[in-house]
């Protein structure tokens, strides 16, 4: 079976003030009862899959235990001593992945994001598998709708075998506005960040282009202990691995890049502006969460937690109402959101 790791130790900032340090978002039920951890977990709930690894913070541990045992599944949780990015987080989880077994195949997941149509998300597996088993480093291609500069792009090229995978031709981690907006005529793809691969094919690439991240994840992954059932990676290598994204440290250079085009709905809930964009919407358009009420508003999101919170006569904004903090910001500046939350950590 493929092994699922789930990448839980993001930050999650720019769905402020919802999603806080204390509790980033993918352990929040932004959408529905379930947080997006949950649901990534039931998506690989499935006979293909094995029990997934999941890495995550010294904070996050015992929380995605519990939000595991919730919905009934065994997961291994492996802590990362601190953050470095998704490049030494998969690296640590795949090593992991290949202690239990030298073989393994496996599927990389972020955990922060909602698939709308997790059937179309395991064909999609399965039809990357085989190109996976042979060596190739299979990311899920999403058709772009906007130049948006927060993703990586991809160019398909030569298909790769039988099936829908190509080769990567060109891999491009979030280009400038006119770059994306070239991309998006000449036929790239987003790259979702999700990734399908054998464990052995990444380590080695890793090696080759990251030697040092890769010699640092490895010692940390051979050095993990067993703390309460936990199992936490060893701090004083990890922390020897350079701070780097996968998309930086081997999508954009390795020739073993591959894409599958997903046909699933995808967002990474990235900003407030994307929850709307996949939340369905009442009739004049608005996502209301919580006590909310609204008189001649459109096209809005309002989230409250607990106070009542009311809205009239506004349009396109969101309005963000929790215990300690309230938030306003037109929806198409909600990826500003990131930098208020940078002021606010210079200011306090
Ligand atoms: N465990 C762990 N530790 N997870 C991490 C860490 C870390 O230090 N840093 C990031 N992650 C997790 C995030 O929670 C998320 O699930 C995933 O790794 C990707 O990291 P992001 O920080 O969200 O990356 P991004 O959104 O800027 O870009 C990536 O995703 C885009 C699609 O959403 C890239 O892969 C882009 O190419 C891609 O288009
Ligand atoms: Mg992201």
């Amino acid at each position: 079976p493929i092994i699922p790791i789930l990448l839980a130790g993001g930050a999650g900032t720019r769905l402020w003030p919802v999603s806080r340090d204390a509790l980033p978002k993918q352990f929040l039920p932004l959408v529905g009862e379930r947080s997006t951890y949950q649901e990534t977990l039931l998506r690989v709930k499935d006979g293909m899959f094995g029990p997934p690894i999941v890495i995550t913070g010294p904070n996050f541990h015992f929380f995605a235990r519990r939000q595991a045992e919730e919905i009934g599944v065994d997961v291994t949780v492996v802590i990362e001593p601190l953050r470095r990015d998704s490049g030494p987080a998969i690296a640590a989880a795949t090593a992991i992945a290949r202690q239990r077994d030298p073989d393994a195949v496996v599927l990389a997941l972020a955990a922060d994001h909602i698939i709308l149509d997790p059937e179309a998300f395991r064909v999609t597996c399965a039809g990357g598998r085989a190109a996976a088993e042979q060596g190739a480093i299979v990311t899920f291609g999403i058709k772009p709708t906007e130049p948006k500069t927060s993703y990586g792009y991809i160019l398909p090229g030569e298909p790769v075998g039988a099936g829908d995978v190509r080769k990567v031709q060109q891999f491009v981690e979030k280009p400038d506005t006119a770059t994306a907006a070239r991309y998006v005529m000449d036929g790239y793809l987003w790259n979702s960040g999700n990734f399908l691969f054998r464990a052995d094919v990444m380590l080695d690439e890793l090696a080759r282009l990251e030697p040092a991240m890769a010699s640092a994840v490895e010692a940390a992954a051979a050095d993990a202990t067993d703390d309460l059932g936990f199992l936490r990676l060893d701090p004083a290598a990890f922390a020897r691995a350079p701070q780097k994204s996968i998309d930086y440290a081997v999508m954009e250079k390795t020739d073993r890049a591959a894409v599958i085009a997903g046909t699933f709905r995808w967002s990474d809930i990235g900003s407030w502006d994307a929850l709307f964009d996949i939340t369905p919407r009442d009739n004049q358009g608005n996502v209301l969460q919580g006590p909310v009420v609204t008189m001649d508003a459109r096209n809005c999101v309002v989230h409250s937690d607990h106070r009542l919170t009311a809205v009239v006569g506004v349009e396109d904004l969101v309005v963000v109402s929790t215990m300690d903090a309230v938030m306003v910001v037109p929806r198409a500046r909600s990826q500003e959101v990131k930098d208020l939350v940078a002021k606010l950590k210079t200011d306090n």
